[in-house]
């Protein structure tokens, strides 16, 4: 039931600090500051690389994955979109692992790269939430999502917890790997142990949201830009926002602005810039100057830190606690989800089962 929530998707928005917190205590000991053993049986130093697909929501949680795997434990992570995927007939190696994302693990080109992985010989491990599900039963390491049942055809919930079981995988794989330390393990683990308390926090902004949501409804056309694991958010920030709202979105990476939707921006056109301050901060800010001096109104999802080194006058800014690095993509994501619900509510449409969507897409 949506209990005194008016859309499944409120309810599952704002139930992500409880699962988020479930599903990193599948995954990380905490008392121990260690990622327990047992919740990632995969030998990460004999793995070479990562081959990832999923689609959609799903595949930019493995996108943001990337960026952890190879920073965190510099082991590479190729990944697609499983309809190019499948299809691509893309050289594998036997001591890859195949890793797939997916909500309901019934995705029909998620598990057809999953065959075609397994038929290749690789060893197959799926990130899913639904454990009963087709995928589940095929893969040779399943990691759970403990995010509950996510009736909303738009992931919320999902994500971030597909996002904190990554994040979790990519701590264990740099452990393996050599290239954290103890202690460097202890202090990650600490940091993602923070994530439902900065969660809470962000949920906070709701009212302030849903303001510039009203604006938000009154537009035909959204940009989102980031950098590094905000550029995914990007991506999800704009898919979000025109599966349930028709608003037409785009997501970009900050540093292709220059290199074609910058044309675009002028007066009417609202740019969402995702800019923690994080180590792709000032360019960040330098693409969102070049965005702002085009007439484009900003919007600036950031932190202390961020409003104070940054002079231009905004929009509006969407002020986040400062916090850890690796946990910035799932923290964020918050705003963003409850962006594209409250403007999907001013526009009044079905927010639940937006129009020619299902939640399990099972045919090609
Ligand atoms: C977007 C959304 C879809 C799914 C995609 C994959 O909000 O929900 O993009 O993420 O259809 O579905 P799963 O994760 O079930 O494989």
């Amino acid at each position: 039931s949506k209990g005194n929530h008016r859309h499944f998707m409120e309810k599952e928005i704002h139930e992500q600090p409880e699962v988020i917190s479930h599903t990193l205590a599948n995954y990380l000991d905490f008392s121990k500051g260690r990622v327990r053993p047992d919740a990632a049986p995969v030998d990460f130093a004999k793995v070479d690389r990562i081959a990832a697909s999923a689609c959609g929501t799903a595949f930019y949680a493995g996108l943001v994955g990337k960026y952890w795997f190879e920073h965190i434990a510099r082991l590479p992570v190729d990944i697609d979109v499983a309809s190019e995927f499948r299809y691509r007939e893309m050289p594998l190696s036997k001591d890859s692992l195949a890793l797939f994302v997916s909500q309901s693990g019934e995705t029909a080109d998620t598990l057809a790269s999953l065959r075609y992985c397994k038929q290749q010989g690789l060893s197959i491990g799926t990130i899913v939430n639904v454990r009963e599900s087709t995928m589940a039963r095929e893969s040779n390491t399943v990691f759970p999502t403990l995010a509950g049942p996510e009736v909303g055809v738009a992931s919320t919930k999902a994500f971030t917890c597909q996002l904190s079981v990554l994040a979790s995988l990519a701590v264990s794989a740099g452990k393996m790997r050599g290239t954290i330390n103890e202690e460097e393990e202890r202090q990650l683990v600490r940091e993602l142990s923070e994530i439902p308390r900065y969660a809470t926090q962000a949920l906070k902004l709701e009212a302030q949201i849903e303001a510039i949501s009203r604006e938000l409804s009154q537009v035909k056309h959204v940009l989102y830009l980031g950098r590094g694991t905000s550029y995914p958010l990007a991506l999800e920030g704009a898919l979000k926002l025109k599966e349930i709202s028709y608003i037409h979105a785009e997501g970009y990476a900050a540093g292709e602005l220059k290199h074609g939707p910058i044309a675009l921006i002028d007066e009417s056109m609202p740019v969402i810039v995702i800019a923690p301050h994080d180590r792709w901060f000032e360019k960040t800010i330098s693409n969102m100057q070049e965005a702002a001096a085009r007439g484009g109104k900003i919007i600036l999802i950031t932190d202390e830190k961020g409003a104070a080194a940054s002079t231009l006058k905004t929009w509006h800014t969407i002020l986040l606690p400062d916090m850890p690095e690796i946990i910035t993509p799932i923290v964020y994501t918050l705003p963003i989800q409850m962006l594209a619900y409250h403007t999907a509510v001013f526009m009044g449409t079905d927010v639940d089962q937006p129009r020619n969507l299902a939640k399990s897409v099972t045919v090609e």
